[in-house]
């Protein structure tokens, strides 16, 4: 008999309740009981507690008994954030359907737009569901109109709960049974099966997490990755449920972990397919989409001597995160380094993050800026990953910049300041929707160098935090830009250039000198700062040479407050870089963010 299989994934923006109805699931399906719950399980890696948002896509199997037949209910994490689509990406490929959660108070956001249309295109089933329904504030039927105008959801077909109480989730795993197709796919068909994430386990080695599309792997079978071609005996396999527990097979449709003895994590690429070890082996799923870096920055260790122990460090975080790059950068500034290239803003911020927690490397980085295309007056196309790679004014026929289709949801009293926001990061508007009674959704193409600066945090400062923003590339379009040179005491800093608008120049270009001027110490000499457009130097400061020592404008008695200025200072010391003779900060390098 086949067995009955439900395999789907949770939807939602960020703090809408995802883990907390995956929490509910579990407990209300018995897989843990109540006193086994943890706090939100699902989200288990440390950094994720720490930022509260779903990171890497996890798998879970709960039991459902109902009208004598057993199902297996597959439950894929997603996670919700803008830079992690290539993430939901991978998870969607594993599902027949989708529960798409949206909160009762907070409404339909841009991710959720987002997250659903991608659900759509990988043709799985949508479950509408409206969570935190016990909210005094909550507005479901508000909620429910919202969701219509904007995925097109029947109203009717809305589930109402509350992941909070337990209200509603039985109705849920009903609509979960009935609505989402069982998946399909021969157990007897040779093996094929999606490789969707991996982790490692210092005792048993790689853990590779598979979706079975179609054939069926025991124990003691002998596999094949695609891509490598590389085979490997299982040697335990099961499901999480949620810790591991094996099983002697798994087969179509299912989803589980296989350990094959496998010693490293880089022997195990996500989006590749496990086939039989035979020569009429079924033949590779597609892959995933690659991920687009568009964010890059340079990491460089502020002491030279960690540059192997920073490099180790990268090696481990780009195996279990394939969507982060690195390679080596020199820099006359700060020496030998990385160039490194994320999804966004967030993604980078985790990465550093996880550097610092996983290593103990004290990291020089440089302000982020986005990818660039130039065309050279020899029609030769450039693209270049950091500003100092810019060719000089007279070499450069046409520059062009990445250009995103910007999506923002906001409430309708926030409107007005959030199109003077787009306007003023040069974007042009290309929509604007009515979601419902007190909601719009704006559409803007906006150049990403705008968009990861700050347009994100501006947009949620802008509308008290209710506004929300979702983008997506559209292409390269030619700009009148231009590099922007910083220079101390002469030497320009190779690390500080940037790329901005010839219109912005000059205040940029004062906003970055003035910025620096306050970031760098006081030497025994004057120090002067310069921004410069070629050979014209547009902003010119000067730090005056220094008189008085750091605490002397502690004029009170009060000794702790002295000496914790001086234990600043110290921390802050650790992360400096010597150009020519000046020591500049870490905090000095992030200073070409500066607005003005
Ligand atoms: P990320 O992991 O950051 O994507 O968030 P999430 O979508 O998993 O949200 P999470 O489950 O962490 O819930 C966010 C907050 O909403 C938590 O403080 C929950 O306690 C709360 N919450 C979740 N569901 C309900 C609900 O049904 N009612 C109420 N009142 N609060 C809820």
């Amino acid at each position: 008999m086949k067995k009955e299989i439900r395999n789907f994934c949770i939807i939602a923006h960020i703090d809408h309740g995802k883990s907390t109805l995956a929490d509910r699931l579990l407990e209300s399906t018995g897989t843990v009981t109540t006193r086994q719950m943890k706090e939100q399980l699902l989200d288990d890696l440390e950094l994720e507690r720490q930022r509260g948002i779903t990171i890497k896509a996890r798998a879970v199997a709960m039991k459902y008994q109902r009208g004598g037949i057993e199902y297996e209910l597959n439950l894929i994490d997603t996670p919700g954030h803008v830079d992690f689509q290539y993430e939901v990406s991978r998870s969607l490929a594993c599902c027949e359907g989708a529960l798409l959660l949206v909160d009762a108070f907070q409404g339909v956001e841009a991710q959720t737009v987002a997250n659903a249309y991608a659900a759509l295109e990988h043709d799985l089933t949508i479950v509408p569901v409206i969570n935190k329904i016990d909210l005094m504030n909550a507005r479901p039927d508000e909620v429910a109109e919202e969701m219509m105008n904007s995925l097109g959801t029947d109203p009717f077909e809305c589930v109402r709960v509350s992941a909070k109480t337990g209200l509603g989730v039985n109705d849920l795993l009903e609509a979960i049974i009935e609505r989402i197709p069982a998946p399909t796919g021969d157990p007897n068909a040779p093996l094929q099966a999606m490789v969707f994430d991996s982790n490692y386990d210092d005792y048993r080695g790689a853990i590779t997490y598979v979706r079975i599309m179609q054939g069926t792997v025991k124990r003691g079978h002998k596999i094949k990755f695609a891509r490598k071609g590389s085979v490997h005996e299982v040697v335990e396999l099961g499901q999480f449920a949620p810790a591991r527990v094996s099983c002697n097979e798994l087969s179509a449709g299912q989803v589980g972990y296989l350990i094959c003895n496998i010693k490293s994590l880089g022997d195990v690429h996500i989006g590749d397919t496990v086939v039989d070890n035979i020569d009429k082996s079924a033949p590779a799923l597609p892959g995933y989409a690659r991920p687009k870096r568009m964010v890059y920055c340079g990491l460089f260790p502020s002491d030279g001597q960690e540059f192997t122990d920073l490099r180790d460090a990268l090696e481990r975080l780009a195996v279990n995160d394939p969507s982060f790059e690195f390679e080596p950068e020199t820099s006359d500034a700060l020496g030998f380094g990385f160039r490194c290239g994320f999804l966004g803003l967030l993604h980078m911020e985790i990465i550093q993050q996880r550097l610092e927690n996983e290593s103990d490397i004290d990291l020089v980085q440089t302000a982020p800026n986005v990818t660039y295309e130039v065309v050279d007056k020899r029609g030769n196309t450039h693209t270049i990953h950091k500003p100092q790679d810019v060719p000089d004014p007279g070499d450069i026929e046409e520059f062009r910049q990445p250009i995103v289709r910007c999506s923002i949801i906001v409430p309708n009293d926030y409107i007005g300041s959030v199109m003077k926001l787009c306007q003023e990061r040069r974007g042009i508007q290309r929509a604007h929707e009515i979601l419902g009674a007190n909601r719009t959704m704006l559409t803007y193409h906006i150049p990403l160098a705008e968009v990861v600066y700050d347009l994100h945090d501006k947009i949620k400062s802008a509308t008290k935090g209710y506004g929300t923003l979702d983008y997506e590339m559209v292409g390269f379009e030619p700009a009148d830009l231009c590099r922007l040179d910083i220079m101390v005491n002469g030497n320009r800093v190779d690390a500080l250039a940037i790329v901005c608008h010839r219109a912005d120049a000059d205040r940029r270009g004062r906003a970055v000198a003035k910025k620096l001027k306050s970031e760098i110490e006081r030497h025994m000499f004057e120090v002067a700062v310069q921004a410069a457009i070629g050979s014209r130097v547009i902003a010119r400061e000067t730090v005056p040479a220094m008189r008085k020592n750091v605490t002397a404008k502690c004029y009170g008695g009060d000794i702790t407050r002295k000496r914790k200025l001086l234990q600043k200072q110290k921390e802050g010391k650790k992360r400096m870089k010597a150009v020519g003779n000046v020591e500049i900060s870490q905090k000095a390098f992030m200073a070409v963010l500066s607005d003005g």
